[in-house]
C-alpha cells in the first residue's frame, strides 16, 4: 500500500501562554491558552504508508532525522496507528519554510502537519477539533496549529483529556496584525519545555498564583482579540509573557531562557512604544522575541530593532490559515 498524503500547518505564537501540565502522559495543560497562527512560517509534511517497511523512516528534508527526533515522531505515530488499528509503518518527509537552526520551535507546526497527514494516510477523516486532541499529545502548542486565525486551546476538566482541544476564536481575516520574529540565537533550547514545566510545578512557590491569574487573563485576552483592541491585547500579551517567565525564574534552579539581546529588545520595544509606535513583545521558552504590531509599522520596527546588537534575523508574519492537505 502506498498512499501519499501531504499536509501543511502553520506555526503559532501564544498571546496568552500555556506553562504547566495537569497530566504529563496525556499532555493536559494546567491553564488554557490563546494564540495567533502565523502566515509564512509553516511545516510541510509528506507521509507514505508502506506495509513493506519494518519501522517508520523519518526525513528532515533530504537527510534522515536524528534519533531523538525520529523516536519522538515514531512514538507519536504509534498513537495514530492504534486509533486506526493498523501495524503499517510510515515514510515521513518533513520540512520547514523557516530556516532550520533559526532557533524557532517547529514542534507546533510539525506535530500539527504530521497529525493531519498521518491520520489521512491511515484512512481516518477527523475534524480539526479531534485532530487537535491528537496533536496535543505530540506537543501542546501543536493543538493550536490545526486552526488558522486566533485559536484557544482549552484546559478542559476531564481526566481522559476529551475536553482539552483547540477551537477557533476568530478566523484569519478577522484582524490584520503582524508578528515580527526576532531571532537572537540559533542554539538549541537549554531546557525542554516539558522538563521546564515539571520543574516549575515541583519547585516554584509562585506556581499556584500563575495558574490562578492565567484564567482571568485568558478571558480578557479573548475579549480583546474579538474587539481587535491592539492596546489591550498587547498589554495582556506582555503581562502573560512576563508572568510566565517570572514563574520559570522562581523554580529551583531558576529557568532563564533569555540572553542579553532578549533584554535589549524588551527595552527597545517599550522605547519605540513611548515614541508612538504600538508594538508589544512576547517570549517563549527560548531567547527569541516576537513583536506584535500593526502591519503598517512592521517595516519601521524591523529596521529599528535590526540595529541592536545580537540580532541574527527578523522574520515577519501575518495571521495564518488553517492546516490543510495539499491536493494530490
Ligand atoms: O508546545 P510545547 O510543549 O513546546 O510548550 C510550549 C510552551 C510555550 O511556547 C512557552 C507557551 C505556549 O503557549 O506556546
Amino acid at each position: 500500500m502506498h498512499d501519499r498524503v501531504t499536509a501543511i500547518a502553520h506555526s503559532n505564537i501564544a498571546l496568552a501562554k500555556y506553562w504547566g501540565k495537569r497530566d504529563v502522559k496525556r499532555n493536559l495543560p494546567s491553564v488554557g491558552s490563546l494564540s495567533m497562527t502565523l502566515s509564512n512560517l509553516h511545516t510541510r509534511t509528506t507521509v507514505v504508508r508502506d506495509d513493506t517497511l519494518e519501522n517508520d523512516s523519518i526525513y528532515l528534508g533530504d537527510s534522515p532525522a536524528p534519533p531523538s527526533f525520529s523516536n519522538r515522531a515514531s512514538r507519536f505515530i504509534d498513537l495514530i496507528r492504534e486509533l486506526a488499528n493498523s501495524q503499517d509503518a510510515l515514510r515521513v518527509t518533513t520540512e520547514n519554510s523557516f530556516p532550520t537552526g533559526a532557533g524557532l520551535a517547529s514542534s507546533a507546526s510539525g506535530f500539527a502537519a504530521l497529525t493531519l497527514a498521518a491520520t489521512r494516510a491511515f484512512g481516518l477523516e477527523l475534524d480539526n477539533r479531534a485532530l487537535s486532541r491528537i496533536a496535543r499529545v505530540g506537543s501542546g502548542s501543536a493543538a493550536r496549529s490545526l486552526f488558522g486565525g486566533f485559536v484557544e486551546w482549552h484546559r478542559g476538566e476531564a481526566e481522559d483529556g476529551s475536553d482539552s482541544f483547540a477551537t477557533r476564536v476568530a478566523p484569519t481575516e478577522h484582524w490584520d496584525v503582524h508578528m515580527l520574529v526576532v531571532v537572537t540565537s540559533d542554539e538549541a533550547k537549554s531546557y525542554s519545555s516539558t522538563d521546564g514545566m515539571n520543574l516549575t510545578r515541583d519547585t516554584s512557590p509562585y506556581y499556584d498564583a500563575w495558574i490562578r491569574s492565567s484564567e482571568t487573563l485568558l478571558t480578557e485576552m479573548r475579549q480583546g482579540v474579538l474587539e481587535r483592541d491592539l492596546t489591550r491585547v498587547g498589554e495582556l500579551m506582555e503581562a502573560s509573557c512576563l508572568r510566565m517567565h517570572a514563574v520559570m525564574l522562581s523554580a529551583t534552579p531558576g529557568l532563564l531562557y533569555w540572553n542579553g539581546a532578549t533584554v535589549e529588545l524588551i527595552h527597545a520595544v517599550r522605547a519605540l512604544r513611548s515614541e508612538g509606535i504600538e508594538a508589544y513583545f512576547t517570549i517563549d521558552a527560548g531567547p527569541q522575541v516576537k513583536v506584535l504590531c500593526r502591519p503598517s509599522d512592521a517595516k519601521t520596527l524591523a529596521r529599528r530593532l535590526g540595529t541592536l546588537n545580537g540580532i541574527k534575523e527578523i522574520l515577519e508574519a501575518g495571521v495564518g490559515p488553517d492546516a490543510y492537505l495539499e491536493p494530490s
